[in-house]
């Protein structure tokens, strides 16, 4: 697998037979295990506000947050590409912000940014862009639209809002974007969106017919109590795994098994006995 995917290899993977694989993490160890699999993107997505700062929706984590997450996941040095959400609010407030918040990112270590919304964020797509910065565009169930939204719901159900979603998609892609999520939609409307633009989509929630999937780390991995969408496959049950790793070694404490003999530093036996009888 070679080091680090750069955009214009991801944006090449468009229509081919080898499907984008992205996973979130959100610190070294999470990066390692990402590593470890060969996946080719890792995201770290503002879920973190979710799946490991305990908040109920992504509106809770700033630039800071994400830009703490990003180094961490980037000290690991993980050879997949490192995308990193810009969170609410460091791009709405015009081309500037969005800029500068993005190279945070790329500075803490990301090799691209992601960003929310359809033909309203061409111009800060296209600034950021200009920066050399490359950007990933996210279309559909947005969820830093929350509650315009009025709540976690599947878009593009009616066929205005499908066209719609059609149409932010070859905006974002005109203005820049090297690939784009799509999260939350019908499989008949990823698939036209897919077919008719000129880089990838990596979906989630969004049937099979993308040019690669996205997943978040913690429900794959079965390490998170949150009821999961049904576009969650979850292979590992990692949180009932560490309870009952967690409960033996409290056991064992308790039960004096723990540690041993072998788990212990000693003294060579002069200075052992001399340090009883001083
Ligand atoms: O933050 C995130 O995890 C995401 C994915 C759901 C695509 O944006």
């Amino acid at each position: 697998m070679p080091t680090h995917l750069t955009a214009p290899m991801v944006r090449a993977r468009k229509g081919s037979d080898h499907p984008l694989v992205m996973v979130t993490a959100y610190d070294a160890p999470t990066a390692r295990v990402a590593d470890g699999a060969e996946v080719d993107l890792i995201l770290v997505g503002d879920s973190v506000a979710m799946v490991v700062l305990g908040y109920d929706d992504t509106l809770h984590v700033t630039v800071d947050d994400l830009v703490h997450h990003t180094a961490a996941v980037a000290r690991a040095r993980p050879r997949p590409m490192i995308v990193a959400d810009l969170p609410w609010m460091s791009y709405h407030t015009g081309r500037a912000d969005a800029v500068r918040n993005a190279a945070r990112l790329i500075r803490a270590g990301a090799q691209a940014v992601k960003l929310e919304g359809g033909r309203k964020r061409v111009p800060v797509v296209e600034a950021i862009a200009d920066a050399e910065i490359p950007v990933m565009g996210h279309l559909g169930l947005t969820p830093q639209s929350f509650h315009t939204m009025g709540g976690f719901k599947v878009q593009g159900k009616d066929l205005d809002a499908a066209k719609a979603l059609v149409d932010d998609a070859h905006a974002l892609a005109e203005a820049g974007c090297f690939a784009i999520v799509l999260e939350g939609i019908p499989d008949v409307v990823a698939h036209l969106i897919t077919e008719s633009i000129p880089v990838p989509t990596i979906g989630i929630g969004a049937g099979p017919h993308c040019d690669g999937q996205v997943l978040v780390f913690h429900d794959v991995l079965g390490f998170d109590d949150r009821t999961q969408p049904k576009f969650v496959r979850q292979y590992a049950n990692l949180k009932v795994d560490a309870i009952s790793a967690l409960r033996a070694w409290a056991a064992d404490v308790r039960s004096g098994a723990f540690p041993s003999d072998a788990e212990t530093y000693h003294l060579t036996g002069d200075l052992a006995g001399a340090l009883a009888t001083a």
